[in-house]
């Protein structure tokens, strides 16, 4: 019954996991007017999860990428010059967020944490009860309509990451998203990914465990451990020898040459017995 529903999930591309009190709860939170808050280490399918809430609530998503370079007029909108009938006019180009709230959609910063800390609290007032921006581009006040809603993702609490402010983090419902693991990460792989052989889908199971392991304890920097990764080499795998597949898809994003080391040592352990006669 679990496993089936699941696959179902999986088969069709949309977000899987073995609890099921995420997918309630998230819905939930939308369905009450909540900001909701992913937070997650990276390729745990916090953008999935996002694009799966959006159809499911048939509502289109707007996306904001932060980064330090996001600013006021990534956000809002900004002017530029138009000719009309030979005349020069000033327009308003209205940005995501403007959209978003204008035409009721999901709007979805991602990585909300890097952005620069001067530059989102531009949203305290559309986070709040408020729902509510002046736009600095054209004066008005724009009020949300009452479907928009907002999902940020954070990835944080990992090595190298930066934590969120607290007054912006406040104005979310905040649900934690976990790598896949088990047989829930069995039929994702199963679903999506090119390799159909279940025994070696098992052992990519298991090896996937100790990588998020060996990301908790410092080990491995923690895009070791996505599942984005994992569903390349399995990718591969289907074609090529496992090891040659980690090596490629796992161990070759990694900058330290030691972590690329301690990737191909565990997946030795794993699939040494399937690379004879192979040149890595
Ligand atoms: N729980 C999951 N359910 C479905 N797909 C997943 C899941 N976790 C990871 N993936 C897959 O892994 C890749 C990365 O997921 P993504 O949502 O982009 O991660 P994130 O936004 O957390 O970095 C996507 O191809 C996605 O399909
Ligand atoms: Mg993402």
């Amino acid at each position: 019954m679990e496993a089936a529903s699941y696959q179902q999930s999986a088969a069709d591309g949309s977000f899987v996991t073995a609890d099921k009190t995420l997918l309630e709860d998230a819905l939930l939170a939308l369905s009450l007017g909540k900001n909701l808050l992913l937070r997650g280490p990276t390729g745990s399918g916090k953008t999935k999860l996002a694009q799966s809430l959006a159809e499911k609530l048939k509502l289109p998503m707007e996306s904001i990428n932060c980064s330090v370079d996001l600013d006021a007029e990534s956000l809002l909108g900004f002017k530029t010059l138009q000719l009309n009938e030979g005349l020069t006019e000033v327009t308003y180009v209205e940005g995501p967020v403007v959209r978003a709230m204008r035409e009721g959609h999901l709007l979805y910063i991602d990585e909300i944490n890097m952005a620069r800390p001067e530059t989102l609290p531009i949203l305290n007032g559309v986070l709040d009860y408020r729902r509510q921006l002046t736009n600095p581009f054209t004066a008005q006040t724009v009020e949300a309509h009452r479907r928009f809603r907002v999902i940020a993702a954070i990835n944080e609490g990992y090595v190298g990451t930066v934590p969120m402010n607290e007054a912006l983090k406040n104005r979310f419902v905040v649900l934690d998203i976990p790598y896949l693991t088990g047989e829930a990460l069995a039929e994702l792989l199963q679903a999506q990914s090119q390799l159909k052989d279940t025994a070696l889908i098992h052992q990519f199971v298991r090896f996937s465990a100790d990588l998020i392991r060996a990301t908790k304890v410092g080990e491995l920097s923690e895009e070791a451990a996505s599942i984005r990764a994992l569903l390349d080499a399995c990718d591969f795998a289907a074609y090529i020898p496992p090891l040659r597949a980690i090596a490629r898809a796992v161990a070759a994003k990694l900058t330290d040459e030691r972590e690329q080391q301690v990737v191909m040592n565990l997946a030795e352990t794993y699939f040494a017995s399937h690379t004879k006669g192979v040149t890595p």
